[in-house]
């Protein structure tokens, strides 16, 4: 059965497919019949991809998000879907956690500080001010496994959890109106896109921080940037609506905190994501039940 992927993905666990087909491009330029696998991270797998791999049968997408796999269209080719759920919410909670430090207590600032030279006074001045996380309040948007695990570390620095679940927790605007640190854990869906609307964000308290390692899209990114830009919040974002494009007008801003979509690069989760795919794959090809499979 011929598999082909994207890109080679770490840890040991991907040395155990054999008879790779590595794509130059994506989408690939010219029809690849006789390809039943595609393993992808991050790339649109959409009907004109699908078009060009008629015998696809299985779609291995690297990561929990499989919010680029058009799963309908998917399905109608009867084409199946996995994911790599579980082994990463521990490294996105921890990043979460650095975010809302880099923010609250202006590291990234603070480092260009000592950098630039510009410390040439003791310590007890009023510049780099930041804020406590010791009874702050935190609002998790998405109360799954990691805005759960999110909310088990903001409790260890003593910070008070209010949380918008599915069924249950606080009606999404009140707790914009109540939290000092909004952290976003829902996955992206025709619902949840745009969720942080131009109105929501006017409901966020002076003051108040957004951190996003979920997707982008999920907030309006223009209106995301008009705030910032007015300097009534600051936010910690590590996704984006169309990455790699990173809105100019925030590279400027010192309120805000970029990283690169790295919630889950770690040597040992990215590994465990392989371990996760690779089972996918090895399950297909033994024509065994898939343990991740994504039902629409
Ligand atoms: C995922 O798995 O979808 C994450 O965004 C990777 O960090």
């Amino acid at each position: 059965m011929r598999i082909a992927t994207t890109q080679t993905f770490p840890g040991s666990a991907w040395d155990e497919l054999q008879d790779l087909t590595l794509l130059e491009s994506w989408p690939p330029v010219e029809p690849l019949p006789g390809i039943e696998v595609l393993v992808e991270a991050v790339v649109a797998v959409g009907p004109e991809e699908l078009d060009l791999l008629p015998d696809l049968r299985l779609v291995a997408n690297y990561g929990v998000g499989y919010d680029r796999v058009d799963l309908a269209a998917c399905r109608e080719r009867g084409v199946a879907v996995t994911n790599t759920p579980g082994v990463l919410d521990a490294a996105v909670a921890d990043l979460t956690l650095g975010l809302i430090l880099a923010c609250r207590r202006h590291l990234v600032a603070s480092d260009r500080f000592v950098r630039e030279g510009q410390w040439r006074r003791g310590w007890a001045r009023p510049e780099l001010l930041g804020r406590d996380l010791e009874g702050a309040t935190l609002g998790v948007v998405g109360f799954g496994r990691i805005g759960r695990q999110v909310a088990t570390r903001a409790e260890a620095f003593g910070m008070r959890i209010v949380f918008h679940g599915r069924a249950d927790g606080l009606p999404l605007d009140e707790l914009l109106r109540t939290a000092d640190v909004v952290s976003l854990h829902v996955p992206l869906t025709p619902e949840t896109d745009g969720l942080i609307s131009q109105e929501r964000l006017a409901l966020l308290r002076d003051g108040a921080t957004l951190v996003n390692t979920a997707r982008g899209a999920i907030v309006d990114e223009e209106a995301l940037v008009e705030e910032l830009e007015s300097g009534r919040i600051s936010a910690g974002l590590d996704v984006f609506a169309d990455e790699p494009r990173v809105p100019e007008r925030l590279l400027e801003l010192p309120n805000v905190v970029l990283t690169p979509h790295v919630a889950s690069a770690t040597v040992e989760t990215r590994g465990a994501m392989t371990r996760v795919l690779v089972d996918n794959v090895l399950a297909f090809l033994r024509g065994e039940p898939l343990p991740n499979e994504v039902v629409a």
